[in-house]
């Protein structure tokens, strides 16, 4: 069952996608070579208590984490562990938050101090094709058409989309109907219809599309080690244009008069 958010709900989901920005913003400012994942994890941690969220994703089946880090040939769903991020290391965020009942998810690629050319164009291929996908939701569209928009632009660039993980319905639970491929599926072909809140999220690998989950059971790798990012936004299906509530609130403090 698809939920549409009423006016109501989008008082509160619009703050929450508000937050869960803010925080990934905070957290890309944090990430520098020499700083452990653990040490980002608690971070995060404390940027999210501090706006009055809580994560989405500790305890979420079991996850163990605040965010997600995934590095290098991590695609998600990384754990934050001893590991030392290195300049040029690529380091994808996912950052999901409950405030006031309802979740904003947010993931973005980012380079650790500085990235080789060849990771800065998967992590900029990856952005635009989340940008193409965000340009398919609308009203009177269906789910392929997001899908389609990314695997097309994805795969014209020469990179594969992942197939096992998928976007999703997101409001008061991380995960409502309907999926949201990133490759063009028969089986996820809703109408898409004004209200309904949904996370696109492009998942990039650079060689081929397999991946494999490591012993710790959750973190996912590109099957060959190639590198892959990850770019996601909240959005808001209207008559128009999307919405996109995973954006960082403007306080008038940081607006600036010429
Ligand atoms: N990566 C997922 C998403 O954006 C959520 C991760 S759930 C967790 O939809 F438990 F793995 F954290
Ligand atoms: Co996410
Ligand atoms: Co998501």
């Amino acid at each position: 069952m698809i939920i549409l958010k009423t006016e109501r709900d989008l008082e509160q989901m619009r703050p929450a996608g508000a937050v869960a920005a803010t925080v990934l913003e905070e957290v890309a400012a944090f990430v520098k070579p020499g700083v452990t994942t653990r040490q980002v994890d608690q971070f995060a941690a404390e940027r999210i208590r501090h706006h009055g969220g809580k994560s989405a994703f500790l305890g979420y089946r079991k996850y163990p984490c605040h965010i997600c880090i995934s590095v290098n040939d991590e695609v998600v769903h990384g754990l934050a562990n001893d590991r030392q991020l290195r300049f040029g290391d690529i380091v994808s965020v996912d950052c999901g938050v409950i405030y006031k009942g309802f979740i904003g998810d947010t993931a973005r690629t980012i380079a650790v101090g500085g990235c080789g050319v060849a990771a800065q164009r998967l992590m900029d291929v990856t952005q635009q094709a989340l940008a193409e996908g965000v340009a398919q939701a609308k009203a009177g569209n269906r789910v392929t058409d997001i899908s389609r928009a990314i695997q097309t632009y994805v795969e014209g660039n020469g990179y594969n989309v992942v197939r096992e993980f998928v976007g999703h319905g997101v409001g008061r639970t991380i995960h409502e109907e309907p999926q949201v491929p990133n490759f063009v599926d028969a089986k996820s072909n809703q109408r898409l219809r004004p209200g309904m809140t949904i996370a696109i999220e492009p998942m990039v690998n650079a060689g081929r599309p397999g991946v494999k989950i490591l012993k710790d059971g959750w973190t996912v790798v590109t099957q060959d080690g190639s590198l892959s990012a990850h770019f996601e936004h909240t959005v808001l299906i209207t008559e128009g244009h999307p919405e996109i509530l995973t954006w960082p609130a403007q306080t008038p403090s940081k607006l600036k008069v010429a």
